[in-house]
């Protein structure tokens, strides 16, 4: 066998390092492939109970999913196993439910598999309890729910043009965020509010949402499951948006 001396190696292992670091201006390919955005997903219950008819009367954005922006399913044999985040799951009950099933892990688990999973190719997220951890985390530090609210955007039966729904998250978070929608069927005249997604680097700063990454990740939910899903698209600017406020009890 040919072994290089170790000097030499030493250099090309240097060489190899500062070049990474040199040539990796965060919005491109990171050098080992992994992914270089999460996009932190939310949906409003409402809207989504509507496509899925389920009911719920919840009344602030719930946590759809944390998606890296390179691969799925990226280890099938990483099973998920609840006892390893059991000191999350009150709290993933209460602000990650499985909105057509409120008490089962399925949905948390079918997250991890196909998005968490490739996540945790990196170290900050390389366990099942890094990764839901982070998650809430984020979804408590970037409250939508929140933002809307202290902006005037309120769930009622008024209707808000995109722009106030844009401007309202925007002028918070400084960064493009992707706002979809429940388009009417033919003759509609509104669209309904339904998701929300917010992206973050590496180090878990907010950076824009490109278009590139739409088409992508615009069909995350399984088919079958979730089928209403496939209903949502990047909100327009020509039809008024509906914030659907939860039903008051009769
Ligand atoms: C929502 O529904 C749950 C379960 O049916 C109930 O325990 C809770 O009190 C309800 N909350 C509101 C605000 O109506
Ligand atoms: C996939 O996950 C299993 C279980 O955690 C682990 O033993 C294995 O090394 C992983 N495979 C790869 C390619 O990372
Ligand atoms: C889940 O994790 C716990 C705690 O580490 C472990 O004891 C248990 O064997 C795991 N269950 C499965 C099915 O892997
Ligand atoms: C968001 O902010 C509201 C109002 O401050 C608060 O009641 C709610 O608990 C927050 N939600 C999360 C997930 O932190």
């Amino acid at each position: 066998m040919n072994v290089l001396p170790s000097g030499r190696m030493r250099f090309i292992a240097v060489a190899v390092i500062l070049c990474a670091g040199f040539f990796w201006p965060t919005a491109f390919a990171h050098p080992l492939g992994e992914w270089t955005k999460l996009i932190l997903t939310q949906h409003w219950p409402q809207t989504f109970c509507s496509v899925e008819k389920c009911t719920t009367n919840l009344s602030f954005w719930t946590l759809h999913g944390l998606w890296p922006n390179s691969g799925m399913r990226c280890n099938t044999s990483w099973h998920f196993n609840a006892s390893l985040i059991e000191d999350l799951i009150p709290e993933m009950k209460k602000y990650w439910p499985d909105l057509r099933a409120p008490s089962s892990p399925q949905f948390w688990k079918y997250e991890w598999t196909k998005h968490g999973t490739c996540a945790a190719k990196a170290e900050s997220l390389n366990s099942q309890h890094k990764y839901f951890s982070k998650a809430l985390e984020l979804y408590h530090k970037f409250n939508l729910t929140n933002v809307l609210k202290n902006n005037r955007i309120m769930p009622s039966e008024q209707h808000y043009t995109l722009d106030e729904v844009e401007t309202a998250i925007t002028s918070f978070y400084n960064v493009k965020t992707k706002i979809q929608c429940v388009h009417p069927g033919k003759g509609g005249q509104v669209q309904i509010l339904g998701q929300i997604e917010i992206c973050v680097d590496r180090d878990f700063q907010l950076i824009d949402c490109e278009k590139s990454t739409e088409e992508i990740w615009s069909n995350d939910i399984p088919a079958v499951a979730v089928s209403g899903q496939s209903e949502l698209s990047v909100c327009d600017h020509s039809m008024p948006v509906y914030y659907p406020p939860v039903p008051s009890r009769s």
